[in-house]
């Protein structure tokens, strides 16, 4: 089932690169570009917490696809560079630079649990925080100044990075509120390629916290990591967004489709 090789269609000759938490990553033969299958399985706290979420991957790899466009045409230099089906995405090979970039907007999750904030208090300026990628260490909290003693990212690319983060959050911030969606926080990816930096990964409701504005309701993966239910739901709602907000159909997303069964 899980192909070393790909046999069939375009991608005839790709071989397996490498299998995260979310998806699977198929080379080129010539090595400059993957292809991004996107998995339904669901992990939280470091894969301590595991399940699937139905259809997690198309709406991921759609949400994903649409965003990154976005912020291309925003001037943000992303890895996609096409997306190629149902839960599929084209890109180019980067180097992954090893930090998760995180931008909060307001206080939940691990800040308010570390610092013992209240949830949903406005962080203004956004605050930008880097997390050493390494799962034996459980992706630690770490200072700009630690990436260069960890080999992760030399100074001026940490400069940068959160450039582009905040970047990101201003572009982010205006697409999704006409959307009636807060954005909490998310968390970025980057690459190197060429000598310079692109956005990589992915940007959904995985690695995103969405608000429903006025009501507060969650329209993320704290769906499925605190056992809120209706995780689906929130996902399908979330793609109904932002693909009407792409195509400029925002009106008709307002509506909650499927109500609040
Ligand atoms: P946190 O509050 O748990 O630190 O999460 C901050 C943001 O980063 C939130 O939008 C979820 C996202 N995130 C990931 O994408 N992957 C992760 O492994 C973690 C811990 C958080």
């Amino acid at each position: 089932m899980d192909e070393q090789i790909l046999t069939q269609g375009r991608f005839a000759g790709w071989t397996f690169a490498y299998e995260g938490k979310a998806k699977r990553l198929y080379r080129s033969p010539e090595g400059d570009r993957y292809l991004v299958r996107f998995k339904d399985d669901a992990t939280a706290f470091n894969g301590k917490k595991r399940g699937q979420i139905e259809s997690k991957g198309i709406v991921n790899s759609r949400i994903s696809s649409l965003l990154f466009r976005l912020l291309e045409e925003h001037g943000v230099e992303t890895h996609l560079l096409e997306e190629v089906g149902p839960g599929q995405m084209l890109v180019r090979a980067v180097e992954i630079i090893p930090l998760e970039v995180v931008v909060r907007n307001l206080t939940t999750g691990s800040l308010s649990r570390r610092l013992g904030l209240p949830e949903g208090r406005p962080i203004d300026p956004p605050l930008v925080e880097f997390y050493y990628k390494s799962d034996a260490l459980d992706d630690p909290l770490v200072y700009p100044e630690h990436a260069g003693l960890l080999g992760a990212a030399r100074e001026e690319e940490v400069v940068r990075l959160r450039e582009l983060a905040l970047q990101v959050n201003g572009v982010l911030q205006a697409f999704f509120q006409q959307l009636r969606i807060v954005l909490v926080d998310f968390k970025l990816e980057f690459g190197r390629a060429d000598g310079r930096i692109l956005l990589a990964d992915e940007l959904s409701p995985d690695t995103c916290r969405f608000w429903e504005a006025g009501t507060g309701r969650k329209l993320d993966k704290d769906r499925f990591r605190q056992d809120l239910g209706q995780v689906e739901e929130a996902y399908q709602e979330m793609l109904r967004r932002v693909e009407a907000g792409a195509t400029g159909r925002v009106a008709s997303s307002a509506g909650m489709g499927g109500g609040g069964r």
